[in-house]
Protein backbone atom coordinates (compact mmCIF):
# COMPACT_ATOMS: atom_id res chain seq x y z
CA UNK A 1 0.00 0.00 0.00
CA UNK A 2 2.57 2.15 1.12
CA UNK A 3 4.83 1.71 -1.97
CA UNK A 4 1.92 2.21 -4.21
CA UNK A 5 1.27 5.81 -2.58
CA UNK A 6 4.59 6.69 -3.16
CA UNK A 7 4.82 5.70 -6.60
CA UNK A 8 1.75 7.64 -7.26
CA UNK A 9 3.37 10.98 -5.54
CA UNK A 10 6.72 10.44 -7.53
CA UNK A 11 5.22 10.50 -11.02
CA UNK A 12 5.55 13.79 -12.74
CA UNK A 13 2.74 15.04 -14.46
CA UNK A 14 2.77 16.58 -17.43
CA UNK A 15 2.06 20.44 -17.36
CA UNK A 16 0.00 20.36 -20.49
CA UNK A 17 -1.02 17.68 -22.11
CA UNK A 18 -2.83 18.40 -25.98
CA UNK A 19 -4.60 15.82 -27.48
CA UNK A 20 -5.95 15.39 -31.40
CA UNK A 21 -9.42 13.90 -30.63
CA UNK A 22 -9.23 11.83 -33.84
CA UNK A 23 -11.29 8.46 -35.26
CA UNK A 24 -14.95 9.67 -34.83
CA UNK A 25 -15.90 9.03 -38.12
CA UNK A 26 -14.24 5.63 -37.84
CA UNK A 27 -16.22 4.74 -34.72
CA UNK A 28 -19.38 5.32 -35.78
CA UNK A 29 -18.88 3.90 -39.42
CA UNK A 30 -17.83 0.12 -37.47
CA UNK A 31 -21.40 0.62 -35.69
CA UNK A 32 -23.01 1.04 -39.13
CA UNK A 33 -23.86 5.13 -37.46
CA UNK A 34 -23.79 8.75 -39.55
CA UNK A 35 -20.78 10.54 -38.46
CA UNK A 36 -22.00 12.69 -36.89
CA UNK A 37 -23.11 10.28 -33.94
CA UNK A 38 -19.12 9.76 -33.76
CA UNK A 39 -18.98 13.36 -32.83
CA UNK A 40 -21.28 13.39 -30.26
CA UNK A 41 -19.86 10.06 -28.86
CA UNK A 42 -16.49 12.39 -29.27
CA UNK A 43 -17.63 15.26 -27.00
CA UNK A 44 -18.98 13.04 -24.43
CA UNK A 45 -15.53 11.43 -24.36
CA UNK A 46 -13.78 14.85 -24.17
CA UNK A 47 -15.80 15.87 -21.46
CA UNK A 48 -14.82 12.55 -19.51
CA UNK A 49 -10.87 13.34 -20.29
CA UNK A 50 -11.31 17.04 -18.94
CA UNK A 51 -12.67 16.43 -15.72
CA UNK A 52 -10.48 13.35 -15.50
CA UNK A 53 -7.45 15.69 -16.27
CA UNK A 54 -8.64 18.78 -13.50
CA UNK A 55 -9.18 15.59 -10.90
CA UNK A 56 -5.31 14.15 -10.85
CA UNK A 57 -4.07 18.04 -11.41
CA UNK A 58 -3.45 18.47 -15.15
CA UNK A 59 -3.30 22.44 -15.51
CA UNK A 60 -3.88 22.26 -19.54
CA UNK A 61 -5.45 20.22 -21.55
CA UNK A 62 -5.90 21.81 -25.19
CA UNK A 63 -7.98 19.65 -27.65
CA UNK A 64 -8.17 19.88 -31.39
CA UNK A 65 -11.82 20.39 -32.07
CA UNK A 66 -11.67 22.14 -35.07
CA UNK A 67 -9.32 23.18 -37.59
CA UNK A 68 -8.99 25.31 -39.95
CA UNK A 69 -9.10 22.13 -43.11
CA UNK A 70 -12.82 21.27 -41.56
CA UNK A 71 -14.39 23.51 -43.42
CA UNK A 72 -13.63 20.84 -46.24
CA UNK A 73 -16.34 18.44 -44.72
CA UNK A 74 -20.18 17.88 -45.61
CA UNK A 75 -22.19 21.18 -44.20
CA UNK A 76 -24.50 18.74 -42.26
CA UNK A 77 -21.07 17.07 -40.28
CA UNK A 78 -19.76 20.89 -39.82
CA UNK A 79 -23.47 21.81 -38.57
CA UNK A 80 -23.15 18.45 -36.21
CA UNK A 81 -19.71 19.91 -34.63
CA UNK A 82 -20.73 23.31 -34.39
CA UNK A 83 -24.12 22.18 -32.48
CA UNK A 84 -21.98 20.04 -29.98
CA UNK A 85 -19.87 22.63 -29.13
CA UNK A 86 -23.15 24.81 -28.56
CA UNK A 87 -24.11 22.22 -26.20
CA UNK A 88 -21.19 22.43 -24.31
CA UNK A 89 -20.59 25.99 -23.90
CA UNK A 90 -24.11 26.56 -22.96
CA UNK A 91 -23.45 24.47 -19.82
CA UNK A 92 -21.71 27.06 -18.26
CA UNK A 93 -21.93 25.70 -14.97
CA UNK A 94 -20.05 22.73 -14.77
CA UNK A 95 -17.10 24.96 -15.31
CA UNK A 96 -18.33 27.02 -12.41
CA UNK A 97 -18.54 23.78 -10.04
CA UNK A 98 -15.88 21.76 -11.47
CA UNK A 99 -13.41 24.86 -10.83
CA UNK A 100 -12.31 24.41 -14.87
CA UNK A 101 -11.05 27.83 -16.65
CA UNK A 102 -12.13 27.80 -20.53
CA UNK A 103 -9.91 28.99 -23.00
CA UNK A 104 -10.11 28.90 -27.19
CA UNK A 105 -7.18 29.05 -29.86
CA UNK A 106 -7.62 30.13 -33.53
CA UNK A 107 -9.22 32.14 -36.00
CA UNK A 108 -13.16 32.78 -34.41
CA UNK A 109 -13.93 35.29 -37.37
CA UNK A 110 -15.86 32.48 -39.22
CA UNK A 111 -17.20 31.21 -36.30
CA UNK A 112 -21.36 31.55 -35.35
CA UNK A 113 -22.05 34.80 -33.90
CA UNK A 114 -23.98 32.99 -31.47
CA UNK A 115 -21.13 30.59 -30.50
CA UNK A 116 -18.28 33.49 -30.59
CA UNK A 117 -20.67 35.39 -27.64
CA UNK A 118 -20.90 31.77 -25.79
CA UNK A 119 -17.08 31.74 -26.00
CA UNK A 120 -16.84 35.01 -24.45
CA UNK A 121 -19.32 34.81 -21.50
CA UNK A 122 -18.19 31.03 -20.61
CA UNK A 123 -14.40 32.67 -20.50
CA UNK A 124 -15.51 35.52 -19.02
CA UNK A 125 -17.54 32.90 -16.19
CA UNK A 126 -14.06 30.93 -15.73
CA UNK A 127 -11.80 32.74 -15.48
CA UNK A 128 -10.88 33.16 -12.20
CA UNK A 129 -11.03 29.25 -12.12
CA UNK A 130 -7.98 28.11 -10.06
CA UNK A 131 -8.17 24.50 -11.68
CA UNK A 132 -7.27 22.86 -14.77
CA UNK A 133 -7.44 25.08 -18.16
CA UNK A 134 -9.15 23.72 -21.20
CA UNK A 135 -8.32 25.36 -24.23
CA UNK A 136 -10.33 24.20 -27.23
CA UNK A 137 -8.96 24.69 -30.43
CA UNK A 138 -11.65 26.04 -33.09
CA UNK A 139 -10.77 26.88 -36.46
CA UNK A 140 -7.39 26.42 -35.27
CA UNK A 141 -4.69 25.65 -38.13
CA UNK A 142 -0.93 25.70 -36.91
CA UNK A 143 0.25 27.51 -39.91
CA UNK A 144 -2.42 29.97 -39.54
CA UNK A 145 -1.44 30.77 -36.28
CA UNK A 146 1.90 31.53 -37.41
CA UNK A 147 0.79 33.99 -40.27
CA UNK A 148 -0.95 35.76 -38.06
CA UNK A 149 1.66 36.34 -35.37
CA UNK A 150 4.16 37.07 -38.43
CA UNK A 151 1.65 39.84 -39.55
CA UNK A 152 1.04 41.52 -36.51
CA UNK A 153 4.68 41.90 -36.54
CA UNK A 154 4.88 43.44 -39.54
CA UNK A 155 1.45 45.71 -38.23
CA UNK A 156 3.71 46.38 -35.13
CA UNK A 157 6.61 47.73 -37.09
CA UNK A 158 8.84 45.69 -35.05
CA UNK A 159 13.11 45.70 -36.13
CA UNK A 160 14.54 42.89 -37.58
CA UNK A 161 16.75 42.14 -34.17
CA UNK A 162 13.27 42.63 -32.13
CA UNK A 163 11.93 39.38 -33.97
CA UNK A 164 12.96 36.96 -31.53
CA UNK A 165 11.33 33.65 -30.59
CA UNK A 166 10.07 35.04 -27.96
CA UNK A 167 8.49 37.90 -29.80
CA UNK A 168 6.69 35.20 -32.19
CA UNK A 169 5.54 33.29 -29.21
CA UNK A 170 4.38 36.40 -27.66
CA UNK A 171 1.57 36.78 -30.97
CA UNK A 172 0.61 33.10 -31.16
CA UNK A 173 -3.25 32.21 -29.82
CA UNK A 174 -1.14 30.03 -27.00
CA UNK A 175 0.37 33.54 -26.08
CA UNK A 176 0.96 33.32 -22.00
CA UNK A 177 0.14 29.50 -22.34
CA UNK A 178 3.39 27.10 -21.64
CA UNK A 179 4.31 24.57 -24.39
CA UNK A 180 2.78 21.03 -24.52
CA UNK A 181 4.80 18.71 -22.79
CA UNK A 182 2.42 15.79 -23.86
CA UNK A 183 0.93 15.26 -27.60
CA UNK A 184 -1.42 12.47 -27.86
CA UNK A 185 -3.14 11.26 -31.25
CA UNK A 186 -5.30 8.34 -31.05
CA UNK A 187 -6.89 6.08 -33.99
CA UNK A 188 -3.99 4.95 -35.57
CA UNK A 189 -2.79 8.18 -37.35
CA UNK A 190 0.89 9.08 -36.97
CA UNK A 191 0.84 13.20 -37.71
CA UNK A 192 0.40 16.34 -36.50
CA UNK A 193 -1.95 17.75 -38.87
CA UNK A 194 -1.06 21.44 -38.42
CA UNK A 195 -1.29 20.85 -34.82
CA UNK A 196 0.04 23.32 -32.33
CA UNK A 197 3.49 22.83 -34.71
CA UNK A 198 5.43 25.99 -33.12
CA UNK A 199 4.75 24.96 -29.80
CA UNK A 200 5.21 21.19 -30.37
CA UNK A 201 9.24 21.47 -30.94
CA UNK A 202 9.90 19.73 -27.80
CA UNK A 203 7.03 17.71 -27.07
CA UNK A 204 6.83 13.86 -26.25
CA UNK A 205 4.23 12.28 -28.46
CA UNK A 206 1.94 8.90 -27.25
CA UNK A 207 0.39 7.23 -30.45
CA UNK A 208 -2.70 4.89 -29.78
CA UNK A 209 -5.22 2.91 -32.28
CA UNK A 210 -8.16 3.21 -30.19
CA UNK A 211 -10.36 5.30 -31.64
CA UNK A 212 -11.38 8.66 -29.48
CA UNK A 213 -14.90 7.99 -28.21
CA UNK A 214 -13.20 4.77 -26.44
CA UNK A 215 -10.79 6.87 -25.36
CA UNK A 216 -10.79 6.28 -21.83
CA UNK A 217 -8.78 7.76 -18.42
CA UNK A 218 -6.72 4.37 -18.72
CA UNK A 219 -5.24 4.82 -22.08
CA UNK A 220 -4.79 8.52 -20.47
CA UNK A 221 -2.95 6.71 -17.93
CA UNK A 222 -1.22 4.90 -20.07
CA UNK A 223 0.10 7.84 -22.28
CA UNK A 224 1.43 9.61 -18.81
CA UNK A 225 2.68 6.51 -17.60
CA UNK A 226 4.83 6.30 -21.47
CA UNK A 227 5.60 9.99 -20.84
CA UNK A 228 7.47 9.31 -17.53
CA UNK A 229 9.70 6.69 -19.36
CA UNK A 230 10.92 9.78 -21.43
CA UNK A 231 14.57 11.21 -21.04
CA UNK A 232 13.61 15.24 -21.90
CA UNK A 233 16.28 16.82 -22.71
CA UNK A 234 15.65 19.53 -24.66
CA UNK A 235 18.57 19.53 -26.79
CA UNK A 236 20.90 19.46 -23.80
CA UNK A 237 22.86 16.20 -23.12
C1 LIG B 1 -11.69 13.99 -35.98
O1 LIG B 1 -12.28 12.71 -36.21
C2 LIG B 1 -12.59 14.79 -35.16
C3 LIG B 1 -13.09 16.02 -35.51
C4 LIG B 1 -12.73 16.67 -36.78
C5 LIG B 1 -14.03 16.75 -34.64
C6 LIG B 1 -13.78 16.63 -33.18
C7 LIG B 1 -14.90 17.25 -32.47
C8 LIG B 1 -15.50 16.75 -31.37
C9 LIG B 1 -15.04 15.54 -30.66
C10 LIG B 1 -16.65 17.47 -30.79
C11 LIG B 1 -16.19 18.75 -30.20
C12 LIG B 1 -17.01 19.12 -29.09
C13 LIG B 1 -16.55 19.69 -27.96
C14 LIG B 1 -17.54 19.90 -26.92
C15 LIG B 1 -15.15 20.11 -27.74
P1 LIG B 1 -12.65 12.30 -37.70
O2 LIG B 1 -14.02 12.78 -37.99
O3 LIG B 1 -11.60 12.81 -38.63
O4 LIG B 1 -12.60 10.74 -37.60
P2 LIG B 1 -12.19 9.75 -38.79
O5 LIG B 1 -10.74 10.01 -39.08
O6 LIG B 1 -12.42 8.41 -38.17
O7 LIG B 1 -13.09 10.03 -39.94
Amino acid sequence: MFRKKREVIERRLPTHIAIIMDGNGRWAKKRGLPRSAGHAAGASTFKTIARYCNRIGIRYLTVYAFSTENWKRPEAEVQGIMNLLRDYLKDADQFKNENIRLQFIGDFEPLDEDIRQLMAEDMETSKNATGLTVNIALNYGGRDEIVHAVRRIAQEGLRPEEITEQAVAERLYTAGMPDPDLIIRPSGEYRLSNYLIWQSAYAEYWFSNVLWPDFSPKHLEQAIDAYNGRDRRFGGV
